[in-house]
């Protein structure tokens, strides 16, 4: 890794120290109720552009410069996001990514122990792909089908959210048999589409 992605790197572990992410899920109306309001988080977003400014746009953009970047539609949506929003969508991506790939590797870690000819077939990819003295890194994703394979079967076997997130029905409406009214709030079985021969 570059020495400046070393510094980003542990920049980036600044900015989430700011939302105190010790991984105790009881905190998370702490992080709310801090949002907006960390100056630690917005001093990080500060020295972002302040940076952007003096040197430009670099090649190895992360999330938060394609954040700032954003300049809208010009229309109906705002010109930029603001420091605010910004911090509010880095920690919503870290809580939904956190404990969702966790909690899905782990399944698939349980799978292969249940099915030894598929540990040995992951194993065997990664050793020809990656080498076994090497870490894995993102762009050897492409040729590692089984693993992926592997990870999507998982969570159609294991999904963390089984009915999704609820919706509300905007109007009234059917659904194969059934007269859905306005107003209802909707749940979609992942965990039983996912065990349908049918889907
Ligand atoms: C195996 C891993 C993951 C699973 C099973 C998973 C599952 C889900 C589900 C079921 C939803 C709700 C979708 C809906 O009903 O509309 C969702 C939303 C979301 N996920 Fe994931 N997720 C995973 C990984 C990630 C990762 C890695 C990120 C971020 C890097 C992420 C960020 C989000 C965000 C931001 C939303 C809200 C989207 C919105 O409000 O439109 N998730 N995820």
């Amino acid at each position: 890794m570059t020495k400046d992605g070393v510094g980003r790197q542990a920049k980036c572990g600044r900015l989430l120290a700011c939302f105190e992410m010790d991984g105790s899920s009881g905190n998370q109306e702490k992080y709310g109720a801090r949002l907006g309001t960390s100056d630690e988080g917005c001093r990080e977003v500060r020295e972002r552009k302040d940076c952007r400014e003096s040197i430009g746009e670099r090649e190895d953009k992360d999330f938060l410069d394609v954040l700032l970047e954003y300049e809208g539609n010009e229309k109906e949506e705002p010109d930029k996001i603001s420091t605010r929003n910004i911090l509010v969508t880095i920690l919503e991506v870290f809580l939904g990514g956190s404990g969702t790939s966790g909690i899905t590797i782990e399944w698939a870690l349980a799978e292969l122990l249940r099915h030894p000819k598929s540990m040995r077939t992951v194993n065997d990819e990664i050793n020809r792909v990656v080498g076994s003295s090497k870490k894995v890194e993102e762009r050897d994703n492409e040729e590692l089908l089984y693993p992926q394979a592997l990870i999507k079967e998982t969570v159609r076997l294991h999904p963390v959210n089984p009915l999704l997130l609820p919706r509300n029905t905007l109007e009234d409406g059917h659904f194969v048999r059934y007269r859905i009214p306005k107003d209802a709030q909707v749940l979609v079985n992942a965990w039983a589409i996912g065990r349908d021969p049918d889907t």
